[in-house]
């Protein structure tokens, strides 16, 4: 990439372009991957100025990346810096932005345009981009990133649509969830569309049920107020779970090109049976209420579970069981695809030995790999088997590579216009479609009650009763490792 780009960053004082972002772009700047005449400018209501700007995010830098790239590569980086004062509710201050733009780009160019703002902010900002005419691309490409939450239910999510839609053509918008810009994400699809041992079991024919966990160690923190709002739902099932559940169970696209890979993931969630309230468990962790910021008598989830159905030939009856909470034992999100039992074991097992089919689980994070599980004959006995595991680790698979930050490879596809792992609106609506009847339904009498859970536990014992109903338990086969 040659061109001439200018990426804007909006809400540039606020943590997601402390933690994330600069970090994010000062990795990217370092291996040479952003375009060689770029500007990264930030704009936010507090008055610094460029030098003040570059000091703030240095300090705060200093936290995410290493001394020795700080030490290396600031200086050079920090010259490409800049920073806007503004209020994305005064049309005027896009003006005033715009015109900062025009003057620091010298020519022709090309802009991505970041949201990192309160999400009551996007509309007003859209709207405000469009007055200034920011959003034409008469001399350049002009792009726009937009954070999650997008949307709280689906009627939001629809309107926000609509107001993006009214100043963006869908192939400017790029909607972001880290979740696909993890590698491990990314590599379920090399996985089962790159090899060809495994998409002929990837069926109702050969697969029992599959998992979907993403635990979390921490618990609400400083975000309590905004998460009192949320629970556990929006803020991770209508998005990371359900992108990751897509990725698994969708058919092979024709191509690696963002419309068709959205296209079957759309399918995929389009067809997802609506979920009933018995299949669904939701708790609050003990101690949730105290945190600054919840409500002393709040009913928010912060654990839930879900059995869902895909009505389609690959899936019909297969139960995809998907969880995920904060303050639990472990941090991990892993996908569980468990086989079914031979139709018969002509084995004698040892009494109280439990026979364990085939398992492939996918751990997407923290010890990123890829576990088959299979059982052998334990030696020198006649008849007794032990199921065994084949790894493959990317720490020792790739040494000494060091797995990029899901932010690197996004900001880098939409500078590059590769929208493949971005929500398409579509896909966004109808996630929402299927998790709102959940949220509010949790209201109503015949509800699942809310019950709690002890923090380091794996969830209420509702979340383990829910499985063995069904004869099955909750698998942690990437944590135990
Ligand atoms: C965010 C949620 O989208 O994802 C957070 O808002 C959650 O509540 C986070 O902690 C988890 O992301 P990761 O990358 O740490 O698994």
């Amino acid at each position: 990439m040659t061109e001439s780009t200018t990426i804007v960053i909006f809400g540039a004082s606020g943590d997601l372009t402390n933690r994330k972002l600069i970090p994010a772009l000062l990795n990217l700047f370092d291996r040479g991957r952003l375009p060689e005449h770029i500007r990264i400018v930030g704009s936010s209501r507090h008055p610094y100025n460029d030098d003040d700007f570059r000091q703030l995010l240095r300090n705060s830098a200093a936290a995410h990346v290493s001394a020795a790239l700080l030490d290396r590569r600031w200086e050079e980086f920090a010259a490409h810096l800049f920073y806007s004062a503004g209020s994305l509710m005064e049309p005027d201050d896009f003006g005033k932005l715009n015109r900062r733009l025009v003057k620091l780009e010298e020519g022709p160019a090309n802009r991505l345009y970041y949201l990192a703002v309160a999400p009551e902010l996007y509309t007003e900002a859209i709207k405000n981009l469009a007055a200034a005419e920011m959003n034409r691309e008469q001399d350049g490409w002009r792009r726009i990133v937009i954070e999650k939450p997008f949307g709280t239910d689906l009627e939001s999510a629809k309107v926000l649509n609509q107001a993006v839609h009214a100043v963006f053509d869908e192939k400017q918008v790029y909607r972001i969830d880290h979740y696909l810009g993890k590698e491990t994400a990314q590599n379920i699809l090399f996985f089962r569309f790159a090899n060809t041992i495994f998409e002929p079991v990837w069926n109702r024919r050969y697969v029992d049920h599959v998992q979907i966990t993403v635990s979390e160690t921490v618990d609400v923190g400083h975000r309590a107020e905004y998460y009192d709002q949320s629970g556990v739902i929006r803020d991770m099932f209508q998005n990371h779970l359900l992108q990751l559940l897509s990725l698994v169970a969708m058919e092979a696209p024709a191509s690696f090109e963002a419309d068709a890979v959205r296209n079957e993931k759309a399918k995929v969630l389009s067809a997802i049976r609506p979920i009933r309230l018995e299949d669904t468990v939701r708790a609050q962790y003990a101690g949730y209420r105290q945190a600054a910021g919840v409500a002393p008598e709040s009913q928010t989830p912060t654990y839930a579970a879900l059995k869902l159905y895909i009505d389609n030939w690959r899936w019909q009856g297969v139960p995809f069981y998907l969880q995920s909470g904060k303050t639990l034992q472990a941090k991990s999100s892993e996908i569980i695809i468990h086989f079914q039992k031979p139709p018969h074991v002509m084995f004698n097992l040892p009494p109280n030995q439990e026979f364990t089919s085939n398992t492939l689980a996918m751990c997407i994070q923290p010890d990123e790999g890829v576990h088959l599980t299979f059982q052998v004959k334990v030696p020198g006995s006649a008849q007794a088997m032990h199921p065994m595991d084949m790894e493959f680790h990317y720490r020792s698979g790739f040494e000494g590579l060091v797995l990029p930050d899901a932010y690197e490879r996004l900001l880098l596809d939409a500078l590059n216009g590769d929208a493949s792992l971005f929500a398409r609106s579509d896909e966004i609506e109808l996630a929402w479609r299927l998790v709102d009847p959940v949220i509010t339904g949790w209201n109503t009498a015949g509800a699942p009650p809310l019950t709690s859970y002890e923090p380091g536990s794996w969830g209420p014992d509702e979340a383990a009763a829910f499985l063995a109903r069904d004869g099955r338990r909750w698998w942690h086969a990437c944590s135990d490792h």
